[in-house]
């Protein structure tokens, strides 16, 4: 199999499967834990001033059946004194030398954040992170997202720590920000050696129609949450393209938000990460959820004969393009496969009602498709009027079915055109304007 082993920032670890700084990551118990069931690296609960906390702390968007499809907290930073973290850090460093064992911190001046680098450095942890991401509390403290929203604040604080900092040194970023890049560039002209993002973004989750308050409920009232969990993953894929791509930065990224399972992690590497967090997951599942990781990702760099993640590490970074730059010429259209359509008709009207009506309802006896498996007799069958289809994939999404309504690529005209293309070449009049869609 291939050799999973990571190196981030100068930091060693067997996989690139690394725990959030969050719950899972509060005490050498859990880190013990952890470990033992295979993650390769730890952010350990951010440790500052301790901090109460409030009951109750935690809400969640189910959709259906499906639980925590979105997740939302108001917790702080670690409740526990510094001591107690920086005794156990140095206990579970001792037990687990081979993985990774990162400090995460949060101060307010300078001496503050003097103070627990120092105390850091002599624990033996690998590194630090340092939250510039809190969307709840600690920002109204001036900490969190109050520093990661404001770049020339972020560049400063991250240089305070570079004057002391002698092991490496992540800067987590705060997705609650118009250009993630511009507070990424900070973090670089601050010195840090690498950035991890995301963290949770700003939310209410639900209201609670009878009481009117939502959740979480502290005593009649509640407050903006982070939110986290599968739902985020799209949000982080993007701003951590959008930051592998920046060529400016040049900072080794670690890719957390929504990731649940290996394939989740392959998406965050090929976007640029070379190591990934993970926290809601395994407050959903457990640690043992990383045993399937592992296996999962070191299967698929085999099937790829990739020996190892880092030559995954960016690979789709580049096929994200502007806009401007898709080819205007590329056609595809819905297939639909018959044979295991169960006439549900959800593809008839979503086409008909939310995008372009050209999926037909017709009967299966006149037309000679016949009835597949799956159907009723007398059931109509759905058919695309492929010239109408403007191939947007929306019938291909709520079908039920896996893989029933495929996107067949038509042949088109074979020179690509972008719109920057079609604009100069109309320019040029050397080409007639598109029709409008009629
Ligand atoms: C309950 C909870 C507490 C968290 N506490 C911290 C924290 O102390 N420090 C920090 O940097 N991030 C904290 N996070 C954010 C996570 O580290 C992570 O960035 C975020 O949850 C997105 O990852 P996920 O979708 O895998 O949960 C916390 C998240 C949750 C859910
Ligand atoms: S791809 Fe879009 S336009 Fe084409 S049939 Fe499906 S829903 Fe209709
Ligand atoms: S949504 Fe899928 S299964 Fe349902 S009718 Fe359309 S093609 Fe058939």
């Amino acid at each position: 199999m291939a050799d999973l082993s990571v190196t981030f920032a100068g930091i060693r670890s067997p996989n690139p499967f690394w725990l959030a700084s969050g719950p899972p990551t509060n005490t050498a118990y859990q880190a013990h834990r952890a470990f033992e069931a295979g993650w390769g690296g730890i952010v350990w609960k951010t440790i500052g001033d301790p901090t109460p906390n409030v009951a109750s702390r935690y809400s969640a968007l189910r959709l259906g059946t499906k639980r925590m499809v979105g997740f939302n907290n108001i917790e702080l930073i670690s409740d526990r004194s510094p001591e107690t973290n920086f005794r156990e850090l140095t206990e579970v460093k001792e037990r687990w030398p081979d993985r990774a064992l990162v400090a995460s911190l949060m101060a307010d001046t300078r001496e503050h954040w003097h103070e627990l680098i120092r105390r850091g450095e002599d624990s033996g942890v690998d590194g630090f992170e340092l939250n510039f991401g809190c969307p709840h509390g600690m920002c109204e403290r001036g900490m969190g997202s109050a520093v990661g929203q404001n770049p020339d604040v972020a560049e400063k604080i991250t240089n305070w720590v570079m004057e002391v900092a002698r092991k490496p040194v992540i800067v987590k970023l705060t997705p609650n920000i118009t250009d993630i890049v511009q507070a990424a560039r900070a973090a670089k002209r601050g010195g840090a050696n690498a950035i991890s993002l995301i963290n949770t973004i700003r939310s209410i989750t639900q209201v609670n129609l009878d009481s009117f308050v939502p959740e979480p409920y502290v005593d009649g009232a509640s407050t903006h949450g982070g939110y986290c969990g599968p739902a985020v993953k799209p949000i982080a894929l993007n701003m951590v393209q959008n930051c592998a791509q920046d060529t400016d930065l040049g900072l080794p990224i670690s890719g957390i938000g929504g990731i649940s399972d290996w394939r989740d992690a392959a998406e965050f590497i090929a976007l640029g990460a070379t190591t990934i967090q993970v926290c809601t997951a395994v407050m959903h599942h457990g640690f043992r959820i990383v045993e399937d990781m592992i296996e999962g990702l070191g299967t698929y760099l085999d099937g790829k004969s990739m020996k190892s993640p880092q030559v995954l590490v960016g690979r789709a970074v580049s096929s994200l393009r502007k806009w401007e730059d898709l080819n205007l010429n590329f056609k595809r259209v819905a297939h639909i496969d018959h044979e295991i359509c169960i006439g549900c008709n959800l593809c008839h009207i979503a086409c008909e009602d939310g995008a372009h009506q050209c999926i037909d309802l017709l009967d299966p006896e006149s037309t000679g498709i016949g009835y597949g498996p799956g159907r009723m007799k007398g059931k109509a069958v759905p058919v695309v009027r492929e010239d109408d289809c403007v191939g947007c994939n929306l019938c291909s999404l709520v079908c039920p079915v896996d893989n029933c309504i495929s996107m067949v690529e038509m042949s088109s005209n074979p020179t690509p055109m972008s719109w920057s293309q079609y604009q100069y070449l109309l320019s040029k009049g050397a080409i007639a304007p598109i029709p409008p869609h009629p």
